[in-house]
This record gives structure tokens, sequence and C-alpha cells, in this order.
């Protein structure tokens, strides 16, 4: 377990100013290296996330076998093919605080002659697993798990047949899965989600050559018998840059830049949602890297106001609304959120720590089952206090936000789980101007 730190912010008094280089996206480094260790031959990775997550990610990839060269900025990972995969020494591999890396390894090792465990740190041994053990299993793998948690017990099955999947969640997580279980096993899957969730392995895979067909929310894997390796950028983090984006946007004189960020319209809904809200955000050099669509963007500090967010573009933001209730909190009027029971299952139950901790600083929550409403004042400065990210990474990040905005000392405690994601925040930030209150 890394060592406890609580963290505040100085208000600034000037705005935040300059350029951000947000660290590598984390959805795609995960992916990056998993898709590579499937693929014959070497792939070459820039700009992969070196964060807890994605670092154990890496480590798991090498214990199946990977071979991961580091160089300066540039991983090359020698892939061992679809067929290749090492039993992991002891049979364990440890996500730590990893969903993503849990449930797509858990697709992956469905289909392998060999046993394994998956395990991961306390909280993650606490979330639902039984969005991908239960279409695993239906594709005929063995697995066991904790009443529905990890550890994930896999054993190995005589062979996995193809799935046709109608999903309960729309879950990008549960969709990898079961692509990647499909992709092992040599069979077709086909998976309909209730709304559409990021598809970075849908892109990542047709790079390597595999046939998906994707409409509206379905995709339909065709048999895949191998995976090219990868060349390729990694975008910077969308969900990274949201805690300098709406920093920018609440600290008044704000004007910054975020170079080459991820703006695929699966992931980037957040920035939609706050140029509702009155943000001034411009959105330039839109290209594609990798078949990843990126963008330039320059924010400065706006007056904001409360919208309702469409619930189609919920899974478009689904890691952004610690960011975007702090956001809300200075922006006149209401802000309503619903169709967002998931956030209830992330690294933490994000709708009850955020209205907690927002309260405390002086915010009207009101909490519902699937979402919540945030009362805002575009003249409010938060209130001074103790609060606690709870084991989330994004929780701390957008509470420490607050003490930018704050007469008082806004401290924020449980900020070593930021390393998770995004391990420079602070040195970031602190380039932005921003400081911290010793
Ligand atoms: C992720 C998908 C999302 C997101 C998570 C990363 C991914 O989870 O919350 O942080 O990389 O696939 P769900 O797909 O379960 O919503």
């Amino acid at each position: 377990m890394p060592e406890a730190t609580a963290l505040s912010f100085k208000a600034v008094a000037s705005g935040l100013q300059g350029a951000l280089k947000p660290p590598g996206d984390k959805s795609i480094s995960h992916r990056a290296a998993i898709f590579s260790l499937l693929a014959d031959g070497v792939s070459e990775i820039e700009g992969f996330l070196q964060a807890e997550d994605t670092l154990a990610t890496l480590a798991a990839c090498e214990q199946l076998g990977a071979g991961v060269v580091r160089d300066n900025n540039k991983l090359k990972i020698s892939g061992v093919g679809l067929n290749g995969l090492l039993r992991p020494a002891n049979g364990l591999l440890d996500m730590g605080n990893s969903g993503t890396a849990m449930r797509l390894f858990a697709g992956v090792l469905s289909a392998q002659s060999f046993a394994a465990t998956l395990s991961g740190d306390a909280s993650l041994n606490t979330r639902p697993m039984s969005r991908v053990v239960k279409p695993l299993q239906q594709m005929g793998a063995k697995i066991q798990s904790n009443n529905g948690s990890p550890p994930l017990q896999i054993s190995p099955s005589p062979g996995l047949q193809a799935i046709e999947y109608q999903s309960p969640v729309a879950s990008a997580q549960v969709k990898s899965c079961l692509l990647l279980a499909a992709i092992c096993a040599g069979v077709t899957a086909s998976l309909t989600e209730p709304l559409l969730s990021r598809d970075h392995s849908e892109r990542m895979l047709r790079d390597q050559g595999a046939k998906l067909k994707s409409q509206g929310s379905t995709v339909k894997l065709l048999p895949t018998t191998s995976l090219q390796p990868l060349n390729m950028q990694v975008p910077a983090d969308i969900s990274s840059a949201a805690f300098a984006v709406v920093a920018s946007l609440i600290v008044p004189g704000s004007n910054i830049t975020i170079a080459n960020v991820s703006n695929n319209p699966t992931r980037a809904r957040l920035l939609d949602i706050l140029r509702q809200m009155g943000a001034e955000i411009e959105i330039t050099a839109i290209s594609e890297q990798a078949g990843e669509p990126v963008a330039d963007l320059r924010v400065r500090s706006s007056k904001l106001h409360g919208v309702d967010v469409p619930i189609d573009w919920v899974p478009g933001m689904i890691d952004e609304f610690p960011i975007l209730m702090v956001a809300a909190a200075v922006a006149s009027g209401v802000t309503r959120v619903r169709g967002a029971a998931e956030l209830r299952v992330k690294e933490s139950d994000r709708i009850a720590v955020m209205s907690k901790g927002l309260r405390q600083l002086g915010v009207r929550v009101d909490e519902y089952a699937d979402g919540f409403d945030v009362y805002g004042d575009a003249d409010f400065a938060f209130r001074g206090g103790e609060v606690d990210g709870h084991g989330d990474h994004r929780c701390a990040m957008s509470l420490l936000v607050c003490g930018l905005r704050s007469k008082q000392r806004v401290c924020v405690l449980g900020t070593e789980m930021i390393a998770t994601s995004y391990p420079d925040f602070i040195a970031d930030m602190r380039a932005l101007g921003a400081d911290l209150d010793e």
C-alpha cells in the first residue's frame, strides 16, 4: 500500500497560464500493452502512460511472455502471438487498483490452456466482476470469483464458443474483455451495449488487421487468426487533462493550452458539456493519430451556467463526473446528471464521495441513485476544510482543484492514489502556476 498523503493547493491570484503536457491516455496505454502482447512481432509505443495502473498491465504482459524494452519515451514490446502466452510464475497476476486491467486480462486468460488468478488491491477486490464473468462463462470459460468480486480464479476450458451478447451496461471494459476472449479463442463475437462506450479497442484492433463491423452500439468481430504489431504514439489523456481544463475555467485570469489530446467522440463529451455551460474552449488542429482523433485545446477562464447532461452523453464522459461536479459548483443554477449509476462502482462510489466532499466545502448537492443535482453560484468560492478522496485518484484530484478557488485551505486526504493515473499531476499544475499550500 502506498503511504497515505494529504495535500492542498493555494488559491491562484493571477490565473493559470502556459502549456499543459498531460500524460499518455490510460485506456489506450492498457490496450497498447495487451494488444502488443498478442501481436506477432515487435510493437513500438510512444508516450505510454507511466503510472501505477498501466505499469501493472505492462508487468503482467511481461509475466505472460512479452519482451519489453524501455527506450526513453518509447516502449518496444515483442509479442508472443495469439497462441504463445506463457503461464505466469505461480499463476498469479496482480492488477493493483486497475479495473480495466482486471477485466481485459479476464478475457485473455479465459481462453488459455493454463490456470491463472487475477487479484488486486483492497479497492479493486471489492469491485463487480460478474459483468465479465457471466458472459465469459456463457462462452464456456471456467472462472471462480469471490461472490462476484476478485480474485478471479481462471481454469483452462476445452475451448470457448462464439458469443452474441446484449450487455446490460455500457462498458468498454466488458466489450474489450469479450473481444479479447473471442480473439484469443479464434471465435466470433457480437456485442450490443445500451449506449456506445469508448471504442479504443475497436480502433486499435482494426489497426492490427482484425475485422470488426460496428453499427450504432453493436460491434461484431469476425474470426481473427493473428494481430499485426502496433506502431503508435499514445495521445494525451483527456481524462487527466480535464482537471487543468476545469481549474482554468474556474480560476479567473487563466489561459492555458493543451496539445495533442484525445478528442475521440466516445471519450471527449466533457468538452461538449463544458462548452454548453459557457466555457471558452477552442478546439483546433483536429487530426488522427494511429486511428485515434486528437486535437489541441485552448482554455480561458469563463462564466459558467448549469445544464442538464443528456443521458446518452454519460458514457462519453464517464470518468469526468467528479471534476464536472466541481465546475458545476461555480456555474450559476443547477447542473443535473442522471443515468450515471455506473459512478457508484468505480474506484469509489463517486456520487457519494464527491457529494460528501463538496458539501463539506459549502456546496449544495442532492444525490440520486443514478446521478446528482449540483446547485451552483458563479460567484462561489469553496469553503476551506479537510476532505477525503476515499482511495479514488479522480476524486482526490477534483477536490484538490477546489483549493484553487478558495480563500481558505482545502486539504485533501488520500492523494497518494493520484499515482495510479497521473503521477505528475502536482508538477504539471505547478508548471501552470498552481502551488501547494505546505
Ligand atoms: C475504461 C472504461 C471505463 C472507465 C475506465 C476505463 C477502459 O469503464 O470508467 O476508467 O479503459 O475501458 P467502463 O467501461 O466499465 O465504463
